[in-house]
C-alpha cells in the first residue's frame, strides 16, 4: 500500500511538473493603459517613454510622469539612465536627472555596477563603476547593448548578434572578444537574472531562457498575435510595446 501511494503521490508531482512546464511554453498578456515608444524593466522598477520624449514610471500600477525628457531609458542594478533627442546622456539621482558627460544614443543600466551603450556612429561603451569621469571604448560597433550579470549582447546595423563576456565590477569592457551568435535581431535586452530576449526587423519576438548560461542555447521565437517593436523582461514579466506603441504586461 505504501509503495503504491509513494508511487501515485510521485506521478502527480511529475504531472503537476509538466504542466507548469507547459503552461511556461505559452504568454499571458494583458494590455497596459497608455502608449509608449520604448519601455524598460530592471530591478523590480519598470520606465518608459512615450513619443513625445515624456518619461513615465510605473508606480502603485500607475505610470507617473517624470519631469524631463528622454528618447531612450533604462533601469537596472546601475541605476536609471538616459539619453535625450540629441544624445546628451542623464542619470537620476534622488529624482533629479544629472547630466553625464558624453553622448549615445543609447544607454543600459542592466550590468551590476556600470551602465553602457552606443552612440550616433555605433561607436560602443562602458562607464567604469557607474561614475568613472570618461567612458571606456570597446572595439567594434553596434546599434544596440544591453547588459546583464556577466555578459552584454548587442547588434550591429545588419543585426547580427554579439556577446561580450567577462563582464565584471571591475572591467566593464568584458573579455573585449566579441562572440557571434546565429540568428538576427534589430533589438536586445538581458534581465538582471540573465534572460535574453529580442525582436527581430519584422516584429517578432526571441527569447533564449536557459538561466545560467543564455549563449548555450538556440533561439526560440515568442508566440505574439501582434508585431513588437520592443521587449524588455524583469522578475517573470516581459514587457512589450507594439509598432502602435502599445504596451503589454505577460508573463509565461
Ligand atoms: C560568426 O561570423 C562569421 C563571419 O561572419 C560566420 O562565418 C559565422 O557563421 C558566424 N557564426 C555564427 C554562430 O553566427
Ligand atoms: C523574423 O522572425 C520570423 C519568425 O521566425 C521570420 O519568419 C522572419 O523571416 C524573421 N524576419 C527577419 C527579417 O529575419
Amino acid at each position: 500500500i505504501h509503495v503504491i501511494f509513494y508511487l501515485l503521490s510521485f506521478l502527480l508531482i511529475l504531472f503537476l511538473f509538466i504542466s507548469i512546464l507547459y503552461i511556461h511554453s505559452s504568454l499571458n498578456c494583458r494590455r497596459v493603459s497608455g502608449s509608449l515608444k520604448q519601455i524598460d524593466a530592471g530591478n523590480g522598477q519598470v520606465f518608459g517613454v512615450n513619443s513625445a520624449n515624456k518619461i513615465y514610471t510605473l508606480y502603485s500600477g500607475t505610470w507617473t510622469q517624470l519631469s524631463g525628457s528622454l528618447k531612450h531609458v533604462s533601469v537596472g542594478p546601475a541605476g536609471v539612465w538616459g539619453v535625450d533627442a540629441n544624445n546628451y546622456i542623464h542619470r537620476l539621482n534622488h529624482g533629479d536627472w544629472v547630466p553625464v558627460n558624453g553622448q549615445l544614443k543609447q544607454v543600459d543600466a542592466g550590468g551590476m555596477i556600470s551602465p553602457a551603450g552606443v552612440n550616433m556612429n555605433d561607436y560602443i561603451y562602458c562607464l567604469q563603476g557607474g561614475q568613472a569621469s570618461s567612458w571606456t571604448s570597446l572595439p567594434g560597433r553596434l546599434k544596440y547593448y544591453s547588459c546583464g550579470p556577466n555578459s552584454c549582447w548587442g547588434v550591429s546595423s545588419g543585426n547580427q548578434i554579439y556577446i561580450m563576456k567577462g563582464v565584471t565590477s571591475n572591467t566593464c569592457a568584458g573579455s573585449l572578444n566579441w562572440e557571434n551568435v546565429s540568428g538576427a535581431l534589430s533589438m536586445i535586452e538581458v534581465s538582471t537574472d540573465g534572460k535574453v530576449y529580442g525582436v527581430n526587423s519584422s516584429g517578432d519576438i526571441f527569447g533564449r531562457n536557459h538561466f545560467n548560461q543564455p549563449y548555450r542555447t538556440g533561439w526560440r521565437q515568442v508566440p505574439f498575435r501582434q508585431k513588437v517593436k520592443h521587449v524588455s523582461y524583469d522578475l517573470g514579466h516581459l514587457w512589450v510595446i507594439g509598432t502602435d506603441n502599445s504596451i503589454m504586461d505577460c508573463t509565461e
